[in-house]
């Protein structure tokens, strides 16, 4: 076990912070080892992939950091028309996606390009162009970190919701998933349907796309409007698109027509959060002036999609905070519709 590492290399908005302690799991004897030691017994632990949803607050954790690294691809069962394919935790998501593409299996080709790793896109049930990881998750393997007995939890067990799942609420921070299995189809109709994905595609002339095709669309798209983690600090949409009741949105709607909106199944109305920012801005009425684009010395709102905050370095993790807050002040004044963060903040 490390002590005193910079945690700057893993979290994708690039923040400072020191871990108290810091570990590295390659292997499930890995984990169970740690789980016996006197410090993991004593102190707190923050579970991290790939860091790419985490928010350091502080220029401390005060804890252990337990950084997820175990690798490994397997079918597990194969008949002539579907697969299930087993990806270790520590697996990055984007190559899993490339990879199950290369095979010709479908069921995660609208999840290319999610930067992350393969353990924690249950835990928050990853989402992108009409499909959600919850589509094609067969089961995932966790360890208790209590008992280091393993679990197997089922699809309906996680009970996965818009960026939800269990292992966000009851069994927060009790376990760690080590591998999950996806149930793929050798053939199945791609979707094509979400935002613009038709559009581009036929653009490039294609109007019969191929899997691959389609993945690369997909990169392609996500490229054009999200910053590159490697040059610009972020961690994706920082805020969830918040679901209103359709009287609310009605009485918005006939303000704004344009207002881009999805029925839920409730007949609630989810309106996207980035589109709200857009129309919410540091200053008001006639010297209107947008959040998107909006930037102060390290940190502001990406100026190609307002629900995405970055960090251009040399900033802290509460300027992140402070900026988040403002947003959702005048999102709320503005629209009296309160949205909050997806991402982890610690
Ligand atoms: N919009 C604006 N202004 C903006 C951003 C968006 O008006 O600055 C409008 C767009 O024009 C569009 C609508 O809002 O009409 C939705 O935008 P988009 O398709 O970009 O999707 P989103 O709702 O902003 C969600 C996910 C993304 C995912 C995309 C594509 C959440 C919180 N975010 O964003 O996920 O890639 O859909 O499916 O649900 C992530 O979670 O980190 C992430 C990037």
């Amino acid at each position: 076990m490390k002590t005193n590492v910079n945690l700057q290399p893993f979290n994708s908005f690039g923040f400072n912070a020191t871990a108290k302690y810091f570990v590295e799991i390659n292997t499930i004897d890995d984990l169970r080892q740690l789980i016996k030691t006197p410090e993991f017994k004593a102190e707190r632990h923050l579970i991290l992939s790939g860091g790419n949803n985490v928010l350091f607050t502080n220029d401390c954790f005060d804890g252990i950091v337990i950084l997820i690294n175990n690798k490994g691809i397997e079918i597990v069962h194969e008949d002539e028309g579907d697969v299930i394919v087993r990806a270790q935790a520590g697996e990055d998501w984007p190559e899993f996606v490339r990879f199950c593409v290369g095979q010709g299996w479908h069921g995660v080709e609208n999840l290319a390009h999610i930067p992350g790793k393969v353990g924690a896109a249950p835990v928050q049930n990853i989402g992108a162009y009409g499909m959600e990881l919850k589509d094609s998750f067969f089961q995932c393997h966790a360890l208790n970190l209590t008992t280091g007995e393993t679990r197997i939890f089922t699809n309906e067990v996680c009970r996965f919701g818009y960026r939800e799942s269990v292992f966000k609420h009851e069994l927060k921070g009790q376990y760690l998933i080590t591998s999950v299995d996806f149930l793929l189809h050798k053939q199945s109709e791609l979707k094509l349907e979400y935002g613009n994905i038709k559009a581009y595609l036929e653009q490039n002339g294609m109007t019969q796309p191929t899997l691959q095709q389609l993945h690369d669309a997909i990169c392609a798209i996500r490229d054009a409007k999200l910053p590159d983690v490697k040059q610009i600090g972020s961690a994706g949409s920082f805020f969830k698109n918040p679901v209103i009741s359709a009287e609310q949105f009605n009485a918005i709607q006939q303000q704004y027509p344009d207002i881009p909106h999805y029925p839920d199944a409730e007949g609630m109305v989810k309106v996207p959060a980035g589109w709200l920012i857009e129309h919410s801005g540091p200053s008001a009425g006639s010297g209107f002036i947008s959040w998107k684009g909006w930037r102060d010395e390290h940190v502001g709102v990406y100026e190609k999609q307002a629900l995405v905050l970055v960090h251009y370095g040399g900033g802290k993790g509460q300027d992140i905070v402070n900026l988040s807050q403002r947003i959702q002040k005048s999102v709320a004044e503005k629209f009296g519709i309160k949205i909050s963060p997806e991402v982890n903040c610690v």
